[in-house]
C-alpha cells in the first residue's frame, strides 16, 4: 500500500437517476474504501464526475427539447446531491464535459496520432434513411455476432460483454426499420498491437481479481479488433483536426481520461503536483462488470499508448450486478428504487449497511431482498451491534452515573475480551486492504456479538466482583467499535462517538487506534438514546407491493 492514493468510480451517465443497483456495485464500495485509506492515514481522494457524453445523451435530450448542455447539467447536479445524501463523500465530482478534460483528450488524441497508434479509414456506417441520421451505438439493435443474443444494441452485448465488430440484424432504435449502410471517414485505435503488453500487464499486476483477469486475457488470445473511436454526431469531444470537422470522438475515448483530468485539476487547484501525484499513488478504479471490457483493454491500451505519462490502474475493483427481489432491475417496468426514493423511507446506514454485507468482492451478482433487509437490520444491526452500544453505554450511564469505573484484575474472560480489542485493527484492516469489504463487516459483528456474550456472562448488574472490568473494556469496545465502523456507516459511528462523550470527529481517528485501549477511569459519557429504529413489516410489505405497479 502507497501512502497516497485516488480512487474513482465508474462515471455516471448524466442521463437519469441514480438507483440502489448502482450504489451498490461501486460508488459504496469506493467510498467506503477511500474513507478507510484515509483512516490509514493515506493521502486518499475520492473523483468522480458525470459521463455527459455520448449517443444516448444526445438522443433523450432531443426528445426533451433541451440543449445538451443544459440537460446534463441538470443530471450532474441531482447525481450529486443524491450520492450526498447517501454519504458518498466524493473529494472532488467534476464532468466529462469540462474545458480541462476536452483539452486533455484532444492532447491525448495527437499524442496517440503522433505516435502511430491511431489511423483512419473509410468505413461503411449504419445510415437511417428515415431519420437522415448515422447510426452509432445505442441506434442500431440487433443481434450478437459472438453469442448470438437478441436485441443487443451494437456498442456492447449485455449477454456475453463484448463489444461486436457488426451486430447482426441491424434495426434502428429510433423507427424500427433495417438502415442501410453508407461511408464514412473514421478514426481507429489500434488496439491489436497492444495485445502482448496488455497481457503481461495484466499477468504481472497482482492486485487484480483472478478470474477477471483469466477471462479477460481469453479475449486477448482470440484476437482483439482494432477500435473505431470516432462518432458522426455532433456531441463529444471535436476530433482536433481539420478535415474531422463535425465529428467527435467515442464517449468511451473520453470519459475515462476524465478520471485523470478531474483528478489533475483537484489536485492542481489544491496546490499539489497533480501529475507527480498521480504517478506516485495507487490507483483504483471501481466498476460493475459490465464494463471490464472497456476498463481492463481500452483505458491501459491508451494509458500505454500515451507511453505511460499517467500510471496504469493498481486496482481495478469490479462488482457483479445488483437485482432486485431476484429479477432485473427496470425503470420503465417500475422494477426501481430511485436512492433518493429509499432515503426517503430509512437512514442512510441502513442501507448502507445492507448493501456492503451482501456484496462480496467478486462478479457473482447480488440480490437486494425486502425480507432479508429487515432480517439484517433487524437481527444484525440492531439486535447485535445496536443492543451492544445501548447496553454497555446504557449501563454505564444507570449504574455509574455516566463514568468509568476502575477496573479490576482481569480474569479470563476480561483478557480474551481485552485481546479481541487489540487484534481488531489487524484483524479488519486486513480484510480491508484486500477489499473483502463485506467480510470486515461481519469481522466487527462478530466482535459486538462477543462482547455482549461477555456482558451476558459477566452480569453486571448483579454488581458482583468484576463487574467494574466489564464495564471497562465494554465501553472501550464501543469506542474501538466507534472507530472501526466509520467507514461503513459514518453517520451511526459520529453519534456513538459523542454518546462516548468524546469531542471532535470519528473521522480524524486513526485506524490503528481502534486497538487502543484509550477510555480510563472516570471519564464522563456523553447521553445515550437508541441508535436504530426497528424496520416494521408492515412498511417492508408497503415497499414490496409498489415494485412492477404504474405510479
Ligand atoms: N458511464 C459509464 C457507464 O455507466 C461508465 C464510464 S466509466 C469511465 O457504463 F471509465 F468511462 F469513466
Ligand atoms: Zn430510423
Amino acid at each position: 500500500m502507497r501512502n497516497r492514493a485516488i480512487v474513482t468510480s465508474a462515471l455516471p451517465y448524466s442521463n437519469g437517476e441514480i438507483h440502489i443497483g448502482h450504489v451498490a456495485s461501486t460508488y459504496l464500495p469506493a467510498d467506503v474504501t477511500t474513507r478507510f485509506l484515509k483512516q490509514k492515514g493515506v493521502d486518499a481522494y475520492y473523483i468522480c464526475a458525470s459521463d455527459d457524453y455520448g449517443t444516448p445523451i444526445l438522443i433523450q435530450s432531443e426528445k426533451e427539447g433541451k440543449s445538451p448542455e443544459d440537460y446534463v447539467a441538470f443530471w450532474n447536479k441531482r447525481d450529486y446531491e443524491d450520492f450526498s445524501a447517501f454519504n458518498i463523500d466524493f473529494d472532488f465530482f467534476y464532468k466529462t464535459s469540462s474545458p480541462e478534460n476536452n483539452e486533455f483528450v484532444q492532447y491525448v488524441f495527437k499524442k496517440l496520432q503522433d505516435a502511430g497508434h491511431i489511423y483512419e479509414s473509410e468505413i461503411i456506417q449504419f445510415y437511417c434513411n428515415n431519420d437522415k441520421k448515422f447510426l452509432p451505438d445505442r441506434y442500431v439493435l440487433g443481434t450478437c455476432p459472438y453469442c448470438k443474443a437478441e436485441d443487443q444494441y451494437s456498442d456492447l452485448c449485455e449477454q456475453c460483454g463484448r463489444v461486436p465488430e457488426e451486430i447482426d440484424n441491424p434495426k434502428c432504435s429510433i423507427c424500427g426499420q433495417t438502415p442501410v449502410k453508407e461511408k464514412t471517414k473514421h478514426y481507429f485505435y489500434k488496439l491489436k498491437n497492444f495485445s502482448d503488453k496488455l497481457y503481461k500487464w495484466l499477468d504481472e499486476n497482482q492486485n487484480l481479481q483472478k478470474d477477471v483477469k483469466k477471462y479477460v486475457q481469453n479475449w486477448i488470445k482470440s484476437g482483439l479488433i482494432d477500435w473505431d473511436i470516432t462518432r458522426d454526431i455532433s456531441w463529444g469531444v471535436p476530433i482536433p483536426l481539420d478535415e474531422a470537422k463535425g465529428k467527435v470522438l467515442y464517449g468511451w475515448f473520453d470519459n475515462h481520461l476524465a478520471y485523470i483530468s478531474s483528478a489533475i485539476k483537484f489536485l492542481n487547484d489544491k496546490g499539489i503536483d497533480g501529475k507527480e501525484f498521480w504517478n506516485s499513488a495507487d490507483i483504483y478504479h471501481f466498476i460493475g462488470k459490465d464494463i471490464v471490457y472497456h476498463h481492463f483493454l481500452f483505458l491501459p491500451a491508451m494509458r500505454l499508448g500515451i507511453g505511460e505519462e499517467y500510471k496504469l490502474p493498481d486496482y481495478i475493483p469490479t462488482r457483479g450486478h445488483l437485482t432486485l427481489e431476484s429479477k432485473k432491475i427496470s425503470k420503465s417496468r417500475n422494477w426501481y428504487i430511485g436512492l433518493k426514493e429509499f432515503l426517503e423511507y430509512y437512514p442512510t446506514d441502513y442501507l448502507r449497511f445492507y448493501l456492503v454485507s451482501i456484496n462480496p468482492y467478486s462478479q457473482d451478482d447480488l440480490n437486494f431482498d425486502w425480507d432479508q433487509f429487515a432480517t439484517k437490520i433487524n437481527s444484525e444491526l440492531i439486535g447485535n451491534l445496536g443492543n451492544f452500544v445501548n447496553r454497555a453505554l446504557g449501563f454505564t450511564q444507570k449504574s455509574f452515573d455516566g463514568k468509568i469505573p476502575k477496573p479490576d484484575a482481569f480474569d479470563d474472560a476480561d483478557k480474551e475480551s481485552e485481546q479481541k480489542i487489540k487484534t481488531l485493527a489487524d484483524d479488519i484492516g486486513k480484510l480491508m486492504e484486500q477489499n473483502h469489504l463485506d467480510r470486515a463487516l461481519k469481522k466487527i459483528l462478530e466482535f459486538t456479538a462477543h462482547f455482549n456474550q461477555y456482558f451476558q456472562h459477566k452480569e453486571p448488574w448483579k454488581n458482583g466482583p468484576g463487574t467494574n472490568s466489564c464495564v471497562f473494556l465494554s465501553v472501550n469496545a464501543v469506542r474501538s467499535l466507534a472507530i472501526a465502523l466509520y467507514s461503513f456507516l459514518p453517520e451511526s459511528s459520529q453519534k456513538i462517538w459523542s454518546q462516548l462523550g468524546l469531542d471532535g470527529n470519528v473521522s480524524k481517528q486513526s485506524w490503528d487506534s481502534i486497538s487502543e485501549i484509550v477510555l480510563v477511569e472516570n471519564h464522563k459519557l456523553g447521553s445515550s438514546s437508541p441508535l436504530f429504529a426497528k424496520v416494521e413489516d408492515v412498511d417492508i410489505k408497503k415497499y414490496k407491493q409498489k415494485l412492477g405497479t404504474k405510479n
